[in-house]
Protein backbone atom coordinates (compact mmCIF):
# COMPACT_ATOMS: atom_id res chain seq x y z
CA UNK A 1 0.00 0.00 0.00
CA UNK A 2 1.01 3.34 -0.62
CA UNK A 3 0.41 6.57 1.38
CA UNK A 4 1.08 10.01 0.62
CA UNK A 5 0.67 12.20 3.45
CA UNK A 6 1.11 16.30 2.02
CA UNK A 7 2.60 19.01 4.87
CA UNK A 8 5.89 17.71 6.25
CA UNK A 9 5.03 20.12 9.81
CA UNK A 10 4.38 18.57 13.06
CA UNK A 11 0.98 17.08 12.03
CA UNK A 12 1.94 15.45 9.01
CA UNK A 13 5.47 14.12 10.16
CA UNK A 14 3.61 12.74 13.09
CA UNK A 15 1.25 11.20 10.78
CA UNK A 16 4.39 9.73 8.69
CA UNK A 17 5.85 8.51 11.51
CA UNK A 18 2.81 6.62 13.28
CA UNK A 19 2.47 4.95 9.55
CA UNK A 20 6.14 3.88 9.17
CA UNK A 21 6.49 2.87 12.84
CA UNK A 22 2.88 0.73 13.07
CA UNK A 23 3.99 -0.33 9.55
CA UNK A 24 0.31 0.67 8.59
CA UNK A 25 1.88 1.58 4.82
CA UNK A 26 5.16 -0.35 2.96
CA UNK A 27 5.40 2.89 1.11
CA UNK A 28 4.77 6.44 2.78
CA UNK A 29 5.85 9.73 0.53
CA UNK A 30 5.65 12.99 2.67
CA UNK A 31 5.35 15.80 0.78
CA UNK A 32 6.20 19.62 1.45
CA UNK A 33 6.64 22.93 -0.34
CA UNK A 34 9.74 23.93 1.95
CA UNK A 35 12.86 22.78 0.36
CA UNK A 36 14.27 19.69 1.84
CA UNK A 37 11.86 19.58 4.79
CA UNK A 38 10.19 16.13 3.96
CA UNK A 39 13.33 14.85 2.30
CA UNK A 40 14.99 15.60 5.96
CA UNK A 41 11.92 14.43 8.37
CA UNK A 42 11.15 11.26 6.27
CA UNK A 43 14.96 10.55 6.15
CA UNK A 44 15.12 10.76 9.95
CA UNK A 45 11.96 8.16 10.12
CA UNK A 46 13.44 5.79 7.91
CA UNK A 47 16.99 6.25 10.55
CA UNK A 48 14.49 5.42 13.63
CA UNK A 49 13.51 2.27 11.70
CA UNK A 50 16.44 0.12 12.66
CA UNK A 51 16.15 1.48 16.35
CA UNK A 52 12.65 0.93 16.95
CA UNK A 53 12.34 -2.04 14.50
CA UNK A 54 10.05 -1.66 11.20
CA UNK A 55 10.55 -1.71 7.78
CA UNK A 56 8.28 1.04 6.16
CA UNK A 57 9.87 2.54 3.60
CA UNK A 58 9.22 6.53 3.93
CA UNK A 59 10.31 8.95 1.11
CA UNK A 60 10.40 12.80 1.50
CA UNK A 61 9.90 15.25 -1.90
CA UNK A 62 9.94 18.73 -2.22
CA UNK A 63 6.73 19.56 -4.39
CA UNK A 64 7.02 16.55 -6.64
CA UNK A 65 3.68 15.00 -7.20
CA UNK A 66 4.70 12.69 -9.57
CA UNK A 67 6.40 10.73 -6.58
CA UNK A 68 3.04 10.68 -4.95
CA UNK A 69 1.48 8.58 -8.21
CA UNK A 70 -0.57 6.14 -7.42
CA UNK A 71 -1.25 6.60 -3.88
CA UNK A 72 -3.88 4.56 -2.66
CA UNK A 73 -4.43 7.08 0.78
CA UNK A 74 -3.39 10.66 0.47
CA UNK A 75 -3.67 12.65 4.14
CA UNK A 76 -3.57 16.47 3.82
CA UNK A 77 -2.19 18.30 6.76
CA UNK A 78 -0.90 21.49 4.43
CA UNK A 79 -1.89 25.04 5.87
CA UNK A 80 -1.18 26.97 8.96
CA UNK A 81 -2.05 26.06 12.31
CA UNK A 82 -3.48 29.13 14.55
CA UNK A 83 -2.23 31.06 16.73
CA UNK A 84 -3.27 32.33 20.61
CA UNK A 85 -6.28 34.07 20.05
CA UNK A 86 -7.17 32.60 16.90
CA UNK A 87 -10.19 30.30 15.80
CA UNK A 88 -9.71 27.99 13.22
CA UNK A 89 -12.39 29.88 11.04
CA UNK A 90 -9.43 32.48 10.88
CA UNK A 91 -7.36 30.33 9.09
CA UNK A 92 -10.06 30.40 6.31
CA UNK A 93 -8.32 32.75 3.56
CA UNK A 94 -5.34 30.64 3.67
CA UNK A 95 -5.53 27.60 3.81
CA UNK A 96 -8.54 27.37 1.37
CA UNK A 97 -5.89 28.40 -1.58
CA UNK A 98 -3.36 25.65 -0.04
CA UNK A 99 -6.04 22.83 0.29
CA UNK A 100 -7.37 23.68 -3.32
CA UNK A 101 -4.19 23.35 -5.07
CA UNK A 102 -2.85 20.35 -3.22
CA UNK A 103 -6.10 18.43 -3.80
CA UNK A 104 -5.46 19.59 -7.97
CA UNK A 105 -1.92 17.71 -7.58
CA UNK A 106 -3.41 14.93 -5.70
CA UNK A 107 -6.06 14.18 -7.70
CA UNK A 108 -4.00 14.45 -10.80
CA UNK A 109 -1.22 11.82 -10.30
CA UNK A 110 -3.49 9.59 -7.61
CA UNK A 111 -7.04 9.88 -9.12
CA UNK A 112 -8.16 6.94 -7.21
CA UNK A 113 -6.66 7.59 -3.90
CA UNK A 114 -8.88 8.18 -0.48
CA UNK A 115 -8.47 11.12 0.54
CA UNK A 116 -8.28 12.44 4.49
CA UNK A 117 -8.53 16.32 5.44
CA UNK A 118 -6.59 17.33 8.69
CA UNK A 119 -6.10 21.06 7.61
CA UNK A 120 -8.16 23.18 9.42
CA UNK A 121 -11.40 24.49 9.42
CA UNK A 122 -11.48 21.06 8.74
CA UNK A 123 -14.92 20.45 8.11
CA UNK A 124 -15.06 23.56 5.49
CA UNK A 125 -11.40 22.74 3.90
CA UNK A 126 -13.30 18.92 4.04
CA UNK A 127 -16.12 20.97 1.34
CA UNK A 128 -12.94 22.08 -0.67
CA UNK A 129 -11.17 19.19 -0.85
CA UNK A 130 -14.48 17.78 -2.12
CA UNK A 131 -15.38 20.97 -4.67
CA UNK A 132 -11.94 20.63 -6.02
CA UNK A 133 -11.50 16.67 -6.35
CA UNK A 134 -15.27 16.43 -7.64
CA UNK A 135 -15.00 12.91 -5.50
CA UNK A 136 -17.80 11.24 -3.67
CA UNK A 137 -18.02 11.32 0.05
CA UNK A 138 -17.41 8.02 -0.11
CA UNK A 139 -13.53 9.14 -0.53
CA UNK A 140 -12.80 12.27 0.68
CA UNK A 141 -13.62 12.68 4.48
CA UNK A 142 -11.71 14.74 7.34
CA UNK A 143 -10.15 13.98 9.94
CA UNK A 144 -11.67 15.29 13.53
CA UNK A 145 -13.75 13.46 15.13
CA UNK A 146 -10.88 10.40 16.90
CA UNK A 147 -9.24 13.64 17.91
CA UNK A 148 -12.22 14.99 19.94
CA UNK A 149 -13.33 11.76 21.50
CA UNK A 150 -9.69 11.06 22.52
CA UNK A 151 -9.39 14.03 24.38
CA UNK A 152 -12.79 13.50 25.71
CA UNK A 153 -11.78 10.07 26.53
CA UNK A 154 -8.48 10.60 27.51
CA UNK A 155 -9.62 13.50 29.76
CA UNK A 156 -12.16 10.87 31.40
CA UNK A 157 -9.91 8.26 32.10
CA UNK A 158 -8.04 10.93 34.23
CA UNK A 159 -11.42 11.77 36.43
CA UNK A 160 -11.82 8.49 37.01
CA UNK A 161 -8.55 6.67 37.00
CA UNK A 162 -9.19 3.89 34.44
CA UNK A 163 -7.09 3.51 31.43
CA UNK A 164 -8.36 5.48 28.41
CA UNK A 165 -8.53 1.89 26.24
CA UNK A 166 -11.93 1.10 28.24
CA UNK A 167 -13.62 4.54 27.52
CA UNK A 168 -15.71 4.49 24.03
CA UNK A 169 -17.39 7.39 22.95
CA UNK A 170 -18.78 9.06 20.00
CA UNK A 171 -18.88 12.54 19.29
CA UNK A 172 -20.85 14.81 16.37
CA UNK A 173 -20.70 18.15 15.20
CA UNK A 174 -18.30 20.47 13.47
CA UNK A 175 -14.75 20.81 14.76
CA UNK A 176 -14.80 23.52 16.61
CA UNK A 177 -16.05 24.93 19.81
CA UNK A 178 -19.72 23.71 18.72
CA UNK A 179 -18.48 20.15 18.65
CA UNK A 180 -21.19 17.76 20.38
CA UNK A 181 -19.82 15.09 22.63
CA UNK A 182 -22.52 12.24 23.63
CA UNK A 183 -22.24 11.16 27.11
CA UNK A 184 -25.41 9.31 26.41
CA UNK A 185 -23.18 7.26 23.85
CA UNK A 186 -20.25 7.04 26.76
CA UNK A 187 -19.17 4.01 28.52
CA UNK A 188 -16.17 2.49 30.51
CA UNK A 189 -15.62 -1.18 29.70
CA UNK A 190 -19.12 -1.25 28.84
CA UNK A 191 -20.70 0.79 31.87
CA UNK A 192 -22.26 4.14 31.08
CA UNK A 193 -20.26 6.85 31.57
CA UNK A 194 -23.35 8.08 33.39
CA UNK A 195 -23.07 5.72 36.66
CA UNK A 196 -19.55 6.54 37.54
CA UNK A 197 -19.52 10.50 37.26
CA UNK A 198 -21.47 13.21 38.65
CA UNK A 199 -23.45 15.56 35.87
CA UNK A 200 -21.38 18.62 36.90
CA UNK A 201 -17.83 16.69 36.55
CA UNK A 202 -19.11 15.07 32.75
CA UNK A 203 -20.20 18.59 31.76
CA UNK A 204 -16.73 20.21 32.78
CA UNK A 205 -15.33 17.39 30.55
CA UNK A 206 -17.54 17.69 28.06
CA UNK A 207 -16.64 21.91 28.24
CA UNK A 208 -13.23 21.03 27.90
CA UNK A 209 -13.21 18.66 25.11
CA UNK A 210 -15.22 21.28 22.84
CA UNK A 211 -12.40 23.80 23.67
CA UNK A 212 -9.56 20.80 23.51
CA UNK A 213 -7.15 22.40 20.44
CA UNK A 214 -7.71 25.96 21.74
CA UNK A 215 -6.23 24.58 25.34
CA UNK A 216 -3.47 23.23 23.84
CA UNK A 217 -2.66 26.35 21.33
CA UNK A 218 -2.17 28.13 24.10
CA UNK A 219 -0.07 26.28 26.06
CA UNK A 220 2.39 25.95 22.69
CA UNK A 221 1.45 29.19 21.26
CA UNK A 222 0.19 26.70 17.99
CA UNK A 223 -1.76 23.89 17.26
CA UNK A 224 -1.34 20.06 19.06
CA UNK A 225 0.24 17.53 16.57
CA UNK A 226 1.15 14.10 18.04
CA UNK A 227 -2.37 13.02 18.73
CA UNK A 228 -3.99 14.69 15.56
CA UNK A 229 -1.23 12.91 13.42
CA UNK A 230 -1.81 9.86 15.31
CA UNK A 231 -5.64 9.84 14.51
CA UNK A 232 -5.35 10.49 10.88
CA UNK A 233 -3.11 7.76 10.70
CA UNK A 234 -5.38 5.66 12.34
CA UNK A 235 -8.21 6.69 9.96
CA UNK A 236 -5.45 5.14 7.48
CA UNK A 237 -4.83 2.07 8.97
CA UNK A 238 -8.57 1.47 8.88
CA UNK A 239 -8.79 1.98 5.11
CA UNK A 240 -5.72 0.20 4.27
CA UNK A 241 -6.44 -2.94 6.54
CA UNK A 242 -10.12 -2.73 5.65
CA UNK A 243 -11.08 -3.00 9.40
CA UNK A 244 -14.44 -1.77 9.33
CA UNK A 245 -13.88 0.59 11.88
CA UNK A 246 -16.78 2.54 13.71
CA UNK A 247 -15.43 6.09 14.35
CA UNK A 248 -16.74 9.86 14.20
CA UNK A 249 -15.43 11.03 10.87
CA UNK A 250 -16.17 14.76 8.78
CA UNK A 251 -18.51 13.59 6.23
CA UNK A 252 -21.32 15.04 4.08
CA UNK A 253 -24.69 14.01 5.07
CA UNK A 254 -26.93 13.38 2.31
CA UNK A 255 -30.03 13.57 4.08
CA UNK A 256 -28.93 11.65 7.18
CA UNK A 257 -30.08 13.42 10.76
CA UNK A 258 -32.38 15.56 8.47
CA UNK A 259 -29.16 17.59 6.74
CA UNK A 260 -28.35 17.54 3.34
CA UNK A 261 -24.53 19.04 1.87
CA UNK A 262 -23.58 20.31 5.12
CA UNK A 263 -20.03 18.31 5.91
CA UNK A 264 -20.23 17.26 9.75
CA UNK A 265 -18.63 15.06 12.30
CA UNK A 266 -20.95 11.63 12.38
CA UNK A 267 -20.02 8.37 13.23
CA UNK A 268 -19.39 5.93 10.33
CA UNK A 269 -17.64 2.42 9.43
CA UNK A 270 -14.49 3.14 7.76
CA UNK A 271 -13.13 0.28 5.36
CA UNK A 272 -11.10 -0.26 2.11
CA UNK A 273 -13.91 1.92 -0.03
CA UNK A 274 -13.47 5.03 2.84
CA UNK A 275 -16.25 5.35 3.91
CA UNK A 276 -18.54 1.80 3.51
CA UNK A 277 -21.79 3.31 5.76
CA UNK A 278 -22.55 6.45 7.56
CA UNK A 279 -24.34 5.79 10.79
CA UNK A 280 -27.75 7.59 12.14
CA UNK A 281 -28.03 7.54 15.79
CA UNK A 282 -31.77 7.89 17.47
CA UNK A 283 -30.33 11.49 19.24
CA UNK A 284 -33.27 13.07 21.63
CA UNK A 285 -34.32 16.39 21.63
CA UNK A 286 -31.05 18.01 23.39
CA UNK A 287 -28.72 16.73 21.07
CA UNK A 288 -30.75 17.35 17.90
CA UNK A 289 -30.70 21.10 19.00
CA UNK A 290 -26.79 20.75 19.94
CA UNK A 291 -26.03 19.57 16.48
CA UNK A 292 -28.40 22.15 14.79
CA UNK A 293 -26.53 24.59 16.18
CA UNK A 294 -23.00 23.49 15.14
CA UNK A 295 -24.69 22.46 11.82
CA UNK A 296 -25.35 26.32 11.41
CA UNK A 297 -21.83 27.20 12.17
CA UNK A 298 -20.47 24.93 10.13
CA UNK A 299 -22.59 26.05 7.09
CA UNK A 300 -21.78 29.83 7.69
CA UNK A 301 -18.62 29.19 7.26
CA UNK A 302 -18.81 26.83 4.19
CA UNK A 303 -21.52 29.73 2.79
CA UNK A 304 -18.35 32.15 3.27
CA UNK A 305 -16.36 29.75 1.36
CA UNK A 306 -18.61 29.50 -1.58
CA UNK A 307 -18.62 33.65 -1.67
CA UNK A 308 -14.52 33.35 -1.60
CA UNK A 309 -14.32 30.99 -4.45
CA UNK A 310 -17.28 32.60 -6.28
CA UNK A 311 -14.97 36.22 -5.91
CA UNK A 312 -11.70 34.16 -6.88
CA UNK A 313 -13.33 32.11 -9.87
C1 LIG B 1 -6.80 20.52 17.05
O1 LIG B 1 -7.96 20.37 17.44
O2 LIG B 1 -5.82 20.25 17.75
C2 LIG B 1 -6.57 21.05 15.67
O3 LIG B 1 -7.77 21.32 15.04
C3 LIG B 1 -5.68 22.22 15.67
C4 LIG B 1 -6.22 23.42 16.40
O4 LIG B 1 -5.79 24.54 16.06
O5 LIG B 1 -6.99 23.30 17.34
Amino acid sequence: MKVTVVGAGNVGATCADVLATREIANEIVLVDIKEGFAEGKALDIWQKAPVIGYDSRTVGVTGDYSRTADSDVVVITSGLPRKPGMSRDDLISTNAGIVKSVTEQVVKYSPNAIIIIVSNPLDVMTYQAHLTSGLSRTKVFGMAGILDTARYRAFLAEALNVSPKDIQAVLMGGHGDTMVPLPRYTTVGGIPVTELIGKEELDAIVHRTAVGGGELVKLMGTSAWYAPGAAAAQMVEAIVRDQRRVFPVCVKLEGEYGMDGVYLGAPVILGKNGIEKVIELQLNDDEKALLETSRGHVQEVMDALDKMNQANA
